[in-house]
């Protein structure tokens, strides 16, 4: 049993070895099993993190099936983690004794997890090393009791009791009625001593249901030796749960993101609604931000106090100054300054700055752009490639027109400027501090400091047009009752 002695500290590993070359045929993907994502991290890269917090010699990462996709995410996401080819998927046995082909035999504690386990925290598998360790084991099981045990490898324990040295781990086809009454389950999980595994895996057969070489059977051949098997068994099999289909998939993802959510909310976070908020294990966020229903916050996205982050919005590697607020928007690789408004619906993407109590409005889309503190865009707009200086004012409908269809020009909107409603800024162009543009303008030269452009066609207004071309109609009837209305002295 566990028997956690207190202060007695686990070594660092000599290696963990994360088993990911199986089909995963249940997920019915043409991704790799353990590439699928819950809450910004893969489920291997969830596997990955856990083993990190071991600080283990060496993170073997075990691949075979679309082994062409786990290396690349490997490269760009665990650049630490080494890969270990197995041709073919000969069972959990076979795959260990591929990754220690490659690492050659490992001294000291070897720890195996099943790649495809991505709720199990770092502390449960330290908590395990310690109990391997603390107990003098050969082999230390990660054990749980689980409400329906179907399809797990079942504990079988020494006589003497739950508290029994462990004798043998026996697969679910290969179980008796008996022994699938037995609710611990190997959760896939274990410790190693390095030297008395790989000795153990040379002898294990493929004498069983699947015709495999099983991990498990390592416990009965180490038990067999003489030397000890102990079980470390935790309570929450929430945690302990494998991911085999979509649908446990997203079950897991809830999970995942109500631990996150919880972690935030102890943090001073608020988040109004937890049933429609999802966020990433990476976001981060002060005390006082608010989260209201259904947001979205991925990657690397930051919240400061008092941030104010919804409804119905998406941000992506944003950074929300203090006391902003983002109302039912996409945010994507965008800073919002402190006191900044954005929205309701409104597009920021990459390289966009706003500045403090920077505004852009409902139906406005920002890209390279920034504006400048206190500055305003405030409806339907878009601003591609832009500065604009503090205090701005940008009028309704205006274009940034950035592209010739071939290349990208930058426009710049000095301090105070007024840009009327309906004007295209056609890059690249220059409005100067103070500089106003009237409406419905099309600006094609710079603006000096201080002057109106006006590029506009005058307007012409014909007298009595209506009545003499559609005499009969409703639009000669109404000109002809606003005329008769009309007092004799205007
Ligand atoms: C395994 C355990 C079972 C345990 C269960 C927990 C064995 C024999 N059985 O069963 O006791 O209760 O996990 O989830 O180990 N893999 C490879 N190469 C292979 C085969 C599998 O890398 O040749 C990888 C898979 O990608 C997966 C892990 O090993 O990440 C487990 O394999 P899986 O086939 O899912 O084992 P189970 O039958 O679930
Ligand atoms: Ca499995």
């Amino acid at each position: 049993m566990s028997a956690r002695r207190p202060g007695s500290q686990a070594s660092r590993p000599a290696a963990v070895i994360v088993l990911a070359a199986g089909e995963g045929t249940r997920m019915k993907s043409r991704t790799s099993k353990v590439l699928h994502e819950l809450c910004g991290r893969s489920m291997l890269g969830h596997t990955l993190a856990a083993a990190r917090e071991l600080e283990p010699g060496r993170l073997v990462v075990v691949v075979g099936h679309r082994r062409e996709q786990v290396v690349a995410h490997l490269a760009e996401h665990a650049p630490d983690a080494e890969s270990a080819v197995q041709e073919r998927q000969g069972g959990t046995g076979h795959a260990v004794r591929m990754a220690l082909e490659q690492t050659g035999e490992l001294h000291g504690t070897v720890v195996v997890t099943n790649g495809d386990h991505p709720l199990l925290r770092g502390e449960t598998l330290a908590e395990l090393v310690r109990a391997h360790e603390g107990d003098g084991n050969a082999v230390t099981i990660l054990t749980t009791l689980m409400p329906d045990a179907t399809g797990y490898g079942r504990i079988l324990r020494e006589s003497g009791g739950a508290d029994a040295p462990v004798a043998a781990i026996v697969e679910h086809k290969d179980a008796t009625d008996a022994q699938r009454e037995i609710r611990e389950i190997n959760v896939g999980m274990y410790a190693f001593d390095g030297a008395l595994l790989s000795d153990a895996l040379k002898r294990v057969t493929t004498d069983n249901a699947k015709g495999e070489e099983y991990l498990t059977d390592v416990v009965a051949i180490l038990r067999g030796d003489g030397h000890r098997a102990g079980a470390h068994l935790t309570d929450d099999w929430v945690e302990t749960q494998g991911v085999n289909d979509k649908v446990q998939l997203a079950q897991a993802r809830r999970q995942l993101n109500d631990r996150v959510l919880e972690r935030h909310m102890r943090a001073g976070v608020t988040i109004v609604d937890p049933a429609t908020t999802w966020i990433d294990v990476d976001v981060t966020a002060e005390a006082d931000a608010v989260v209201l229903p259904g947001t979205q916050l991925h990657g690397t996205t930051h919240l400061d106090e008092g941030a104010v982050v919804g409804p119905g919005s998406t941000l992506t590697d944003t950074r929300v100054g203090a006391d902003a607020t983002v109302a039912n928007s996409v945010c994507l690789g965008a800073e919002i300054g402190p006191e900044a408004t954005v929205g309701p619906f409104t597009y920021l993407r990459p390289g966009t700055r706003l500045g403090r109590k920077a505004k852009a409005g409902a139906y406005v889309e920002t890209k390279n752009a920034e504006v400048g503190e206190g500055a305003k865009v405030p409806h339907l707009t878009y601003v591609g490639d832009a500065t604009i200086g503090e205090g701005a004012n940008i009028g309704a409908g205006t274009i940034f027109a950035n592209y010739d269809g071939e290349n990208k020009f930058r426009t710049e909107i000095g301090d105070h400027a007024f840009v009327g409603s309906n004007s295209v800024l056609i890059a690249p162009v220059t409005v100067g501090d103070g500089g106003f543009t009237a409406a419905g303008s099309a600006i094609t030269k710079d603006v000096p400091p201080g002057a109106i452009a006006v590029a506009r066609g005058q307007q012409r207004t014909i007298e009595g047009w209506v009545e003499r071309k559609r005499p009969e109609s409703r639009f000669a009837e109404a000109a002809r009752r606003a005329r008769d209305e009309r007092p004799d002295d205007e």
